[in-house]
């Protein structure tokens, strides 16, 4: 069943039943501003910090689900409706959403009357636009009560919900004419407010919450709404909200359109004040002044199409798939440009409060949005390496505000330093700086400790090799990717968290063979940036590291049929036939076969017929099998998992690119496509009802084979899925793949494609690539030419200057 249909002309996933299987989302802004909006219109807004700098508040996981937003109340007569359905859930004579590229369109109609609303963040703006048109379509006039309502979080959105013997005490609001402030703590520590705006003059305001609903009333029934008379109310304390009332009055067929402006404001320290206690609301001011007309408003849009347009041009493709071509051209990017925004902060899963940037995540989302802003990874490497510690691990996370790594979220994860090698050797293949590599950059964000980002590299390859266990292979730490393999914790009490729990690695023999590949595919990245920088005795020893890891791997690391997952605490095996449950393992299996470890002698084909065989389902490849159904203290977290769900046996969509990627290696073209299908969202379009999620974006977990309910997904929009199957899709399974010198060409494909365009920009200039597969293969460039003129031996386009070259690609 579906909720809607893609309109790829426009970009946009139009909703046309609001009764979604779950809230589905889109975001605003893309620097600095943002807010979540869901098709009802539900969410909140924030500035730079989900944590810190909450501007509304939202309700998670509450009852009715979706509780708390920017709400528009039409009355009309007795009729009380909102455009988006929610709150009011008043019948709809109809319901449109259409999700777009940082901006969502909601329209309502009733009664002959509709409302749509427009919500976005202009480019660099501190604010989110409302623009509300409301048209009559009745042959008789109409007199409508409209009224706003936002509801102010007190800025740290942790102590919001809990301290309330402060907070109830605290809030402070300012009125001045159609402007309503929200000034809470401005006086003391604070240097920030925020504002909530609309460019008419109103009837009627309130900002006290239990005026506005009446203390007993829910969202859907404001006591005010209810007796179409605004209280003007102003908030001493308990909770300030912002709710303007206007009356319209519409003629047949006229439409009036309202601009709103939910807005945030920092001032100098000596700049803050107005007079005496009034605020200094000139910034305010400003921008309610450029966003105070219809015009104005939709020159703003348009900017931020262009905007859209011009990120989205550097790929292209032409598949003749019509889901494939809509997720590579526009959502999975566009998601991609998602993740960069806020790693693992705030959707309608993460709260906002619990998870900053990640140093592994934010590393791994660099491969998904690097061709589209290479200016903003460049500074992204910089802020995640300035976390870094001199001996190369790494705090987990760093919050976005401050930039400064923290542990909250725990530590001592050794895969964390590979994936620097992964982010930044992405930036220079796809931008040719090298100079980046020169950047001084502190050691945990002491300025003190500052060196070149090369050397950042270096400590990063050493941790792993300065922590080898028993077999030669990395010691796996608190856990490595999969965080729910603790195999140090030996965790009894329920009350503390696997994630920052004592790590008891003193005697620990716990060696991870997903941490062996990963060491492998990136210690070759590290072995050949040190060559391309003619530090050749530095390769020398590197590459020595890497083969004895390749060694360790083949001696100790397989086991008959596939790679085994790690060793624990005590030297036993994980993912061994050996083992009762958990037999084998999805990561294990995906890095050494993209770092292509005994491939000579079969082993990676052999590995990867394992995990066809015992892990892929209808779905998807779930991550281990058989599941856990006890828990196992010396494995951790993952087995505290029903089976089938996360890291026990779910679908953990994430990891999935790393087997179709090692299926590419093999050059089984038509196995990698069928992988690349099971989870792409578009294709799970008709069975939305199951999978619940939103169909234009992917999520991090669909439940497994095992699970009570196979194929329901969990998690969207936030997760290293969006980066991973975009590079594997772009760079292997289409295989435009850039390199330090050029642009290889290397598609591995089904055998019934005969043909796909793409156009690819890179380093300046424009590549039109057609791809013909005239004898069916999977793999394989036969012939190469570039505007007409063969490339001898080889499947790259060299570096060239400006322009526009045509590429003709023949597989065979
Ligand atoms: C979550 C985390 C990621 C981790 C994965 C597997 O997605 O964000 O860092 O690797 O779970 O546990
Ligand atoms: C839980 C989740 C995992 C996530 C971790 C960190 O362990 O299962 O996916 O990465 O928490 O928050």
């Amino acid at each position: 069943m579906k909720f809607g249909h893609f309109d790829d002309d426009n970009r946009e996933y139009v909703i046309t039943n609001p009764a979604t299987p779950w809230p589905w989302i889109n975001y605003l802004g893309n620097k600095d501003f943002f807010s979540l909006i869901s098709n009802t219109a539900g969410g909140y807004a924030f500035y730079k910090d989900a944590k810190f700098r909450r501007l509304t508040r939202y309700r998670y996981n509450n009852v009715p689900m979706d509780s708390g937003g920017r709400y528009f109340y039409i009355k009309d007569d007795k009729t009380i409706w909102s455009p988006g359905w929610k709150p009011c859930k008043t019948k709809l004579d109809q319901y449109e959403c259409r999700h777009g590229m940082n901006y969502t369109k909601i329209k309502g109609e009733k009664d002959g009357v509709s409302a749509e609303a427009l919500f976005f963040v202009p480019l660099n703006t501190h604010a989110e636009v409302q623009k509300l048109s409301l048209t009559n379509n009745t042959k008789s006039s109409k007199n409508l009560k409209l009224f706003s309502f936002t509801e102010w979080a007190l800025w740290n959105a942790v102590a919001d919900m809990e301290n309330f013997q402060r907070n109830f005490s605290t809030g402070e609001v300012e009125i001045d004419g159609s402007t309503l402030y929200h000034k809470t703590e401005y006086k003391e520590r604070r240097n920030h407010f925020a504002f909530y705006s609309v460019n008419t003059p109103i009837d009627g305001y309130d900002t006290d919450r239990e005026s506005f609903m009446g203390l007993y009333n829910g969202f859907h029934e404001p006591q005010v709404v209810l007796e179409g008379q605004a209280k003007m109310s102003t908030a001493h304390g308990w909770s300030p909200i912002a709710s303007h009332y206007i009356e319209v009055d519409l003629q047949p067929g006229e439409t009036k359109d309202f601009i709103f402006t939910l807005g945030y404001v920092e001032n100098d320290e000596d700049n803050k004040w107005e007079s005496k206690g009034v605020i200094n609301k000139d910034k305010a001011n400003e921008i309610i002044a450029k966003f105070n007309t219809s015009d104005k408003v939709d020159a703003a849009l348009a900017e931020l199409r262009t905007y859209w347009d011009d990120l989205l041009s550097n790929y292209t493709v032409n598949t003749g798939h019509e889901k494939l071509d809509r997720m590579v051209n526009i959502w999975n990017q566009y998601q991609c440009m998602i993740t960069f925004c806020f790693s693992r902060s705030a959707s309608f899963f993460e709260s906002g409060i619990g998870r900053g940037m990640g140093f592994r995540d934010s590393n791994q989302d660099l491969i998904g949005f690097v061709h589209q802003i290479p200016d903003r990874a460049r500074e992204r490497i910089i802020d995640i390496a300035s976390t870094q510690f001199p001996d190369g691990s790494c705090y987990h996370q760093y919050q976005p505000l401050t930039k400064k790594g923290n542990n909250d979220i725990g530590s001592g994860f050794n895969d964390d330093p590979m994936w620097l090698i992964l982010g930044t050797t992405a930036y220079i293949k796809e931008t040719g700086d090298w100079s980046i590599l020169d950047e001084q950059v502190p050691y945990d964000n002491d300025e003190s400790l500052a060196q070149p980002l090369f050397h950042h590299l270096t400590v990063s390859f050493d941790h792993v090799v300065n922590n080898l266990g028993p077999h030669g292979l990395p010691l796996i730490g608190r856990a490595d990717w999969n965080d729910c393999l603790n195999l140090n914790c030996f965790s009894r009490d329920p009350n503390e968290s696997f994630q920052t729990t004592e790590n008891k690695t003193e005697g620990s023999k716990a060696e991870s063979l997903m941490i062996a590949g990963l060491f492998v595919v990136y210690g070759r990245e590290y072995v050949e940036v040190c060559r391309k920088l003619g530090k050749n005795e530095e390769a020398e020893r590197a590459q020595q590291h890497v083969d004895n890891m390749v060694r360790s791997v083949k001696a100790h690391g397989w086991d008959g049929d596939w790679f085994l997952r790690a060793y624990d605490f005590f030297g036993n095996k994980i993912g061994s036939q050996e083992n009762d449950e958990g037999q084998i393992f999805i990561e294990s299996n995906g890095w050494c076969s993209m770092a292509g470890i005994g491939i000579e002698d079969g082993l990676v084909e052999k590995a990867l017929n394992s995990v066809k065989e015992k892990l892929d389902c209808e779905y998807g490849i779930v991550l281990n099998n058989p599941a856990y159904t006890k828990y196992y203290i010396e494995y951790g977290e993952i087995s505290t998992y029903p089976k089938g769900y996360k890291e026990n046996a779910g679908i953990f969509c994430h990891n999935n690119p790393w087997i179709i990627i090692g299926e590419t290696i093999l050059g089984r073209g038509d196995q990698a496509w069928e992988y690349f299908r099971k989870i792409c969202p578009a294709y799970l379009e008709d069975i939305s009802e199951l999978h619940k999620t939103e169909p234009y974006v992917y999520a991090q977990m669909i439940a497994g084979k095992d699970a009570f309910k196979p194929g329901e997904a969990k998690n969207s929009w936030l997760t290293g899925t969006a980066s991973w199957n975009f590079y594997t899709i772009s760079q292997y399974i289409l295989g435009i793949r850039p390199d330090y010198d050029g642009l290889i060409i290397d598609p591995c494909i089904p055998a019934d494609w005969r043909s796909f365009e793409a156009t690819r920009k890179f380093r300046g200039a424009t590549f039109k690539i057609r791809v013909t597969n005239p004898n069916g293969v999977n793999k394989g460039v036969k012939r190469l030419s570039i505007d007409g003129e063969e490339v001898e031996g080889g499947n790259m386009i060299p570096l060239l200057p400006k322009g526009h070259y045509t590429v003709e690609v023949e597989l065979g």
